[in-house]
C-alpha cells in the first residue's frame, strides 16, 4: 500500500453496503505490550495497520522481545517482564504518543536505562503527565524541560506501589501506570480525575489479573508481577476509524452503510451519542465479547443533522475531527466545550479543524478550550492535513460529500493509523 501525497476526490459519492475498518489502534498497542509481559507465544490478528502500532512492535524488539510477522498478524514471544533487556539504542516512537507513554510505564520497573523519543510533533507533546505518576511509584524519569518533553529517559528499578493520583484523565497515562504497577512490590491504587478508555483493564482482567474497580475513579491491582498467560486475539475494528465512515454516511445524501466487527466499548462510543443528538440515523449493536471487549455492528444512514453541544470526555476526543464535519453539514450551531486536550494531539486540533472548516466556507470561532461551528453549506476546495491523520480523514469525508472536486494536501499523514483509508472509501462508494 502506498499512500499518495495528495488525495483528489470528486463528490458527492454515497456510501453503501457493508465494510470493515482496521483493528483498534489502542487495543493493538496494548495487546503487543501485554503479550510481551505474558508467558509464551501470543498470536495477534487484525492489528491496526500503520506506523504507530509498528513502532510499538519495533520498540519491543529493541527490548529483546521476539516479534514474528508483520502487518496485521504477528506472534509475540513473551518471556515475562524479566525477559525484557536494555535497548542498545534510543527507542524512536515516531508520531505515536501511545507507544512512548505506554513504554515508559512498561520499562519503569526494569533495572535498565531506556531513552524514548519521537518525531517533531511528538517531542512537543506533554510528558509530565506520565513522568510524574511513574516517579510517584519510585521510577527515575527525566527528559527535556525537567521531564516535561521527550526525549524521556527512564532508569527503571524497584517500584514501591501505594496510591497514585493521575494528573489527567487519559487512557495512555493510566495504561503506563498499570503496566508499571504490575511490577511493584506491593499492590497499587490508581485514582483517575475523570473517565478514560478502559481497554487495558478489560484485557488484563480477561487474562486473569485481579484488577478491582473500587469506585468510579479508583482501581486497585496486585503487584509482584502476576503471571499473564499467552493468548490469541482477533483485534476488533477501531471505533475511531468507524466514526469517519459513519459521519461520511450521515452527511453524503443517499448513503446507508454497515460497519461490521467494531469494538463497541462504551468508553469509545460518545461520538455515536453526539450524532444521535444531532438527529443522525445511527445504531451500534453488540453481537459478541472478545477478550473483555463488546464487539458488534454500526449502521449509519444519510439524513438531516442539527447543531448540538459537545463536551468531550477523554473517550470521544479522537472523534472530534469527524464530528466537526457533521457539524459543518448540520443546520445551526455546534459548540465544542471543555476540550483543551485537542490542543495537544497530533496537531493543535482546535486550530487545524477551524482552518479547514473555514476553507470550506464554514463560520468557525475558536477559544482556548473549544470552538463554535456555524453549520451551513460547505463547499469543495483545497484542504490540508497539517501532518495529522485525523484531520486528513476529516477533510476526505467532507470532500466525498461535497459537490465538485477537492484536494487534501499532506494525505501521507494517514499512514500512521489508516494507510488504506482512500481505498476503503473508494470501495464503500463504488468508485
Ligand atoms: C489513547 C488515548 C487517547 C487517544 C489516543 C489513544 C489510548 O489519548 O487520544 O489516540 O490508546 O489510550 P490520551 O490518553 O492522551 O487522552
Amino acid at each position: 500500500m502506498t499512500v499518495t501525497a495528495e488525495l483528489v476526490l470528486a463528490g458527492p459519492r454515497p456510501l453503501r453496503g457493508t465494510m470493515r475498518v482496521p483493528g483498534e489502534k489502542g487495543i493493538s498497542h496494548r495487546a503487543l505490550l501485554v503479550a510481551a509481559l505474558a508467558d509464551g507465544r501470543t498470536r495477534l490478528r487484525g492489528l491496526a495497520p500503520g506506523d504507530d502500532v509498528a513502532r510499538t512492535a519495533a520498540a519491543l524488539e529493541q527490548l529483546g522481545v521476539g516479534v514474528r510477522g508483520g502487518g496485521s498478524e504477528c506472534v509475540v514471544r513473551g518471556a515475562g517482564a524479566y525477559g525484557l533487556r536494555e535497548p542498545g539504542g534510543v527507542v524512536d516512537c515516531g508520531n505515536s504518543g501511545t507507544t512512548l507513554r505506554m513504554l515508559a510505564g512498561l520499562v519503569a520497573g526494569r533495572p535498565f536505562l531506556t531513552v524514548l523519543t519521537g518525531d517533531e510533533s511528538l517531542r512537543a507533546r506533554p510528558m509530565a503527565r506520565v513522568a510524574e505518576p511513574l516517579r510517584a511509584l519510585g521510577a527515575f524519569v527525566d527528559g527535556r524541560d525537567g521531564g516535561r518533553l521527550a526525549p524521556l529517559v527512564v532508569r527503571g528499578g524497584t517500584l514501591t506501589g501505594g496510591r497514585v493520583e493521575l494528573p489527567v484523565a487519559s487512557g495512555q497515562v493510566k495504561t503506563a501506570v498499570l503496566l508499571a504497577a504490575l511490577q511493584t512490590e506491593a499492590g497499587t491504587e490508581i485514582v483517575e480525575p475523570g473517565p478514560s478508555r478502559d481497554h487495558t483493564e478489560r484485557m488484563l482482567g480477561a487474562l486473569g489479573v485481579a484488577i478491582d474497580r473500587i469506585d468510579e475513579r479508583t482501581l486497585r491491582l496486585p503487584g509482584g508481577l502476576p503471571v499473564v498467560p499467552a493468548f490469541e486475539l482477533d483485534v476488533p475494528g477501531d471505533p475511531s476509524s468507524a466514526a469517519f465512515f459513519a459521519v461520511a454516511a450521515c452527511v453524503t445524501p443517499g448513503s446507508r452503510l454497515t460497519i461490521e466487527d467494531v469494538c463497541l466499548n462504551p468508553t469509545r462510543l460518545g461520538w455515536v451519542d453526539v450524532l444521535r443528538a444531532m438527529g443522525a440515523r445511527i445504531t451500534a449493536e453488540p453481537t459478541e465479547e472478545r477478550l473483555g471487549e463488546p464487539v458488534g455492528v454500526i449502521t449509519a444512514e444519510a439524513g438531516p443533522l442539527t447543531g448540538t453541544t459537545i463536551a468531550p470526555d477523554e473517550g470521544m476526543i479522537d472523534e472530534i475531527p469527524a464530528l466537526a464535519i457533521a457539524a459543518a453539514f448540520a443546520d445551526g450551531v455546534t459548540e465544542v466545550r471543555d476540550a483543551s486536550e485537542l490542543r495537544v494531539k497530533e496537531s493543535d486540533r482546535i486550530g487545524t479543524i477551524s482552518q479547514e472548516l473555514s476553507q470550506m466556507g464554514i463560520g468557525v470561532e475558536t477559544r482556548a478550550d473549544g470552538l463554535t461551528i456555524r453549520g451551513g453549506a460547505p463547499r469543495a476546495g483545497l484542504f490540508k492535513s497539517h501532518g495529522d491523520h485525523r484531520i486528513a480523514m476529516a477533510a476526505a469525508i467532507a470532500a466525498n460529500a461535497l459537490d465538485g472536486e477537492s484536494t487534501v494536501r499532506g494525505w501521507g499523514a494517514v499512514a500512521v493509523s489508516y494507510p488504506d483509508f482512500a481505498d476503503d472509501l473508494a470501495a464503500a462508494t463504488g468508485a
